[in-house]
């Protein structure tokens, strides 16, 4: 392994030096990831500029707006926008900016309104985005305002299968083409039937790096044997090791997940099943019907979770979104959905509900397993301990094995849940990123 230099200061680096040294230092496709990049600020602000304010990346999902009228505010990469349904039924998104003084027009999380009133000086906007309304501007402006072009700041916004995405890119890649291939999996876990958000999603600080959470989920099934063993010991899954068996998938542009299979009993409403055949291929389907378990990564901090619990001695499924939104280095902000098929019985979905709550969300046992970890990895990986600066993780889980050929789905798909190639895969894109 290549040795990283003891006498690197990245903060008295140009930007263009501090991506150089990425290059130097990260190699994903030898299995090495340096514990500086979970710590750096100067990381941290490069991270910002290329990847978030580059990326597509997840505002709420479709079900939280049915009305004409309902709104939602959501940070864009450090920036508060408005999503609203307007009067015409479409979606539109702004940056949350009267276009007057600059205040923050709504501050409220959510809601339903046909207009927006902002509470310095009163000047009034349709949820479509035009200027209406300026008190006394007869008057004080001379009838000379030109208010057409005061219009508030228009953010793109793009959707797949109910997922409401937004980017600060004014070029961005087609949604589509930079979901590739993953869609074929995130049909299942969000586009199997009409899904829908219950209650609002739960936002929650968590003192750890944003990535930690990405890259658990894009492959690191290998920690559910220990970190969450006492799952087993409940009898929420059959046994400890439930987590290896199945597949590892990636795609490009960093996306993966990993497929627990195979799962002897059906664990989605079986009164649906002629939905999700309508909704998916005989393939999707055949692959759902064996899942015991789906937990993924869209780069670069959307996850999800599709899982199997036993809760009173009932198998049941759960399905959650989560984004993992950096603040600093060292703390992130969890925002997280639960999702259900709306179509279930109100028996069902309480059920599901209660899987969730018991496993993920704030107070679920997985959760607080993980955040454990999280937490302490970013504790070790701060500060200039010349230890830390110089440190590389071990990635190389995984490298002896071969990729399958005759996977029922798309992408680069190994016959282990135990392999780190999804997070190989998400860091060479992340250098990527960087790097542009
Ligand atoms: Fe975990």
């Amino acid at each position: 392994m290549i040795e990283t230099k003891t006498n690197v200061h990245l903060d008295e680096m140009s930007r263009e030096e501090v991506a150089n040294y990425l290059s130097e230092t990260v190699r994903p496709e030898d299995g090495v990831i340096p514990a500086y990049i979970m710590g750096d600020e100067n990381v941290n602000k490069l991270e910002h500029e290329k990847i978030f304010m580059k990326t597509w990346l997840l505002l709420g999902h479709e079900s939280e707006l049915p009305n004409k009228g309902d709104f939602i505010t959501r940070d864009l990469a450090g920036y508060s926008v408005i999503v609203s349904r307007g009067q015409d039924g479409s979606l539109r998104a702004f940056y949350n900016m009267c276009t007057h003084r600059g205040m923050k027009l709504c501050r409220a999380d959510k809601g339903n309104k046909g207009q927006f009133t902002c509470p310095y000086h009163g000047f009034t906007y349709k949820n479509s985005g035009e200027l209406i309304g300026v008190p006394l501007q007869k008057d004080i402006y001379g009838g000379q305002l030109d208010m057409e072009k005061m219009s508030l700041h228009n953010v793109t916004l793009d959707t797949y299968k109910g997922l409401i995405f937004g980017t600060w890119n004014e070029n961005p890649e087609p949604l589509l083409e930079f979901l590739g291939d993953f869609k074929w999996y995130l049909d299942i876990v969000v586009g199997r039937t009409e899904m829908e958000v219950i209650g609002p999603p739960q936002k929650f600080i968590v003192h750890s790096q944003w990535k930690i959470g990405s890259d658990n989920f894009v492959s690191d099934s290998y920690h559910t044997m220990v970190t969450h063993g006492s799952i087993a010991k409940l009898g929420m899954v059959p046994n400890a090791a439930y987590s290896k068996k199945g597949y590892q998938v990636h795609v490009k542009n960093g996306h993966g997940c990993n497929i627990g299979m195979p799962n002897p009993d059906f664990a989605f409403p079986e009164e649906l099943i002629p939905e999700y055949k309508e909704n998916l291929s005989s393939d999707q389907f055949e692959l759902m019907s064996n899942v015991k378990n789906m937990i993924g990564t869209v780069f670069p901090n959307l996850s999800f979770l599709v899982s199997h619990t036993k809760v009173k001695g009932k198998l049941i499924s759960n399905t959650t979104l989560r984004l993992w939104k950096p603040i600093a280095p060292d703390k992130m902000e969890v925002m997280t959905w639960f999702l259900v098929d709306k179509n279930a019985s109100e028996d069902w979905k309480y059920r599901s509900r209660e899987s969730y709550i018991l496993t993920f969300s704030p107070s679920g046992i997985f959760e607080q397993d993980d955040t454990e970890v999280f937490t302490d990895i970013t504790q070790a990986a701060a500060g200039t301990l010349p230890i830390v600066k110089n440190f590389n993780y071990n990635y190389t889980m995984g490298m002896h094995r071969e990729p399958v050929k005759d996977f029922i789905g798309p992408g680069v798909v190994y016959p282990d849940k135990f392999t780190e190639a999804g997070s190989r895969n998400f860091y060479s894109y992340w250098l990527d990123m960087m790097k542009a």
